[in-house]
């Protein structure tokens, strides 16, 4: 057994900035981040766009970051957590540099704003098209000089350890040496980010398989707003499985057009706002337009840009491009909707906290009430940039009240089981990947998502026996995860009778 003070699951940017914060406080408790793959992996890496910051007040302002946030979120976003995210954004960025992370400037030194969809005015504070590889190195570097900060790479989190409704550790599978460990808590943090891969096709790297909402949700903790599913508009066509690159929103902010094979412009023919429409707009009006012609994508133009401009704005996305023989400047760019973001997830106050005492959620994982039905192009690192500093802050006022010390927290059962067929677990997975594709992607009927359900329910079935009876793996469990989260998703997505933001089911009251 493990006794650590704080417990984080995860080192993207939620996880690392709280784990930053809450060791100089408390120099003497020990902060313990255990994350599945290694330190850097996570979708904060791969984040391009940038952060949604007011930084300047001449042009911009909080209150229009705030309307824009409010619109995307077709009317379900929480206001009081939307004006709170908008106005700590500066606070937030002032924190990452001084931590070391940089974003690019104008010749004058002010920031170099790009543009997004559903952005109203240019805001986006960026590096280059590879903002968060250049975070998460500015964090991690941080974390790495506490020195009461220990790191275990390659170790997974299997499930909560509760006690009447009280979070006292996790049980954590090293995945070097198999040994299951049980870490005693006094609080945990999930921040495990994403569910890309529940979908197949997806922005997200591998690691996002919905793991810490499938945990909080065996522990109880509520968890909403799974039906919406946020698209990405253009993800890289390649014929293939797996995760997608990313074409940045910031390249049509940069003044890309999307077109039909055939060459049309269509954007214009779905919203006066064309390829700046928010995401959920885009991403249904291709959807329908693929539908339409029946090809399996649409094109990116950015034949007429200003080609230096370009490749020092989106350096990645250019040499990416040249690699799979596209020469952005005379070609156009095959690009598809992929799933790219939750907005959803375990549902958290203010200061962060879930309904299960001393258990917090950060980033990707949670729902704070800041998105609602759809979520505003790069308000996602500033969210858990916020959540973070206001769980610290909560934290900072609390003494920490050793929870459960003497208590005796049972060890995890692992007695000698026997090891899962070779294929067992890829073949359930692309399965049950084609099936959230088919049945739950960005247009629904409740007639396609009942279905799905039935068969959801056998394999989360078989699932959870097979986790009893087997020998535990990484893979075993994500699977279970993933197809408990796709349970979620298509249950809340049956429940819900009202088409908003990036939910669609064609059966309901259409929008569009
Ligand atoms: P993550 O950064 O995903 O970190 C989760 C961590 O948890 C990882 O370290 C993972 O390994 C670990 N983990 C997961 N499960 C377990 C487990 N069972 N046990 C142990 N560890 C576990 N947002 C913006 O605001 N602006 C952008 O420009 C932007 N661009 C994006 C581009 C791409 C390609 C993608 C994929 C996302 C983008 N996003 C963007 C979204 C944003 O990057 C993420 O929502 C955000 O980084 C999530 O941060 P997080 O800390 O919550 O999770
Ligand atoms: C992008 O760069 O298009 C992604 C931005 C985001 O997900 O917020």
């Amino acid at each position: 057994m493990i006794r650590t003070n704080y417990l984080i699951i995860g080192s993207g940017v939620a996880g690392l900035t709280f784990a930053i914060k809450i060791a100089d406080r408390f120099p003497d408790k020990i902060v313990t981040i255990v994350t599945k793959s290694n330190a850097d992996e996570s979708n904060t890496k791969y984040a391009q766009g940038g952060i949604a910051i007011v930084t300047d007040e001449t042009q911009d302002s909080y209150q229009k970051h705030i309307d824009d946030t409010l619109i995307c979120g077709d009317g379900l976003c929480d206001e009081e957590v939307v004006k709170l995210v908008v106005t700590e954004g500066p606070k937030r960025l002032k924190e990452l540099i001084d931590w070391g992370a940089k974003f690019d400037t104008t010749p004058k030194g002010n920031f170099d704003l790009g543009k997004e969809g559903g952005h109203s005015e240019n805001r986006v504070v960026h590096h280059k098209d590879q903002t968060g590889y250049e975070i998460e190195r500015a964090i991690l570097e941080q974390v790495h000089q506490k020195k009461n900060i220990t790191v275990l790479d390659h170790h997974f989190a299997l499930d909560l350890i509760t006690e009447n409704n009280h979070c006292v550790g996790a049980y954590v599978l090293n995945q070097k040496t198999n040994e299951i460990i049980t870490f005693q808590s006094d609080y945990t943090l999930l921040a495990t980010g994403g569910i890309g891969h529940i979908y197949g096709h997806t922005t997200n790297p591998v690691i996002a398989t919905g793991d810490g909402i499938a945990i909080a949700y065996r522990a109880n903790a509520t968890i909403t707003d799974m039906e919406f599913i946020q698209f990405h508009p253009t993800a890289l066509y390649e014929d293939s499985i797996g995760s997608k690159f990313l074409i940045s929103e910031a390249v049509r902010g940069f003044g890309a057009y999307l077109r039909t094979k055939s060459g049309h412009r269509f954007m214009p023919d779905y919203d006066p706002r064309a390829e700046l429409a928010s995401r959920d707009i885009v991403s249904q009006s291709i959807d329908l337009e693929l539908k339409k012609s029946g090809d399996e994508f649409v094109y990116l133009d950015c034949t007429h840009l200003d080609v230096v401009a370009f490749v020092k704005h989106f350096p990645m996305i250019y040499d990416r491009c040249m690699k799979n023989g596209i020469d952005i400047f005379k070609d156009w760019i095959p690009v598809i909707p992929a799933q790219h973001y939750l907005c959803g997830g375990i549902v958290v106050d203010i200061n962060g906290k879930t309904d299960i005492i001393n258990l917090f959620a950060c980033g990707e994982c949670s729902r704070t009430g800041l998105h609602g039905a759809n979520r505003l192009a790069s308000n996602s690192l500033l969210e858990a940039l916020v959540f973070s500093d206001k769980i610290y802050n909560y934290l900072a006022e609390v003494t920490v009240e050793n929870n459960s010390e003497n208590n005796l927290i049972p060890e995890w059962q692992s007695e000698m089981k026997p090891s899962l067929e070779l294929n067992y677990c890829t073949e359930i997975k692309s399965k049950f990947q084609l099936l959230m594709r088919q049945n739950a992607g960005i247009v629904r009927s409740d007639a396609d998502l009942l279905a799905a359900k039935s068969q959801l329910m056998i394999w989360q079935q078989e699932l959870k026996e097979t986790c009893k009876n087997y020998h535990i793996s990484t893979e075993l469990f994500e699977l279970y995860n993933m197809i408990t989260v796709g349970n979620l998703i298509v249950q809340q997505s049956i429940e819900r009778k009202e088409n908003r933001g990036g939910f669609v089911k064609f059966d309901t009251s259409c929008k569009y």
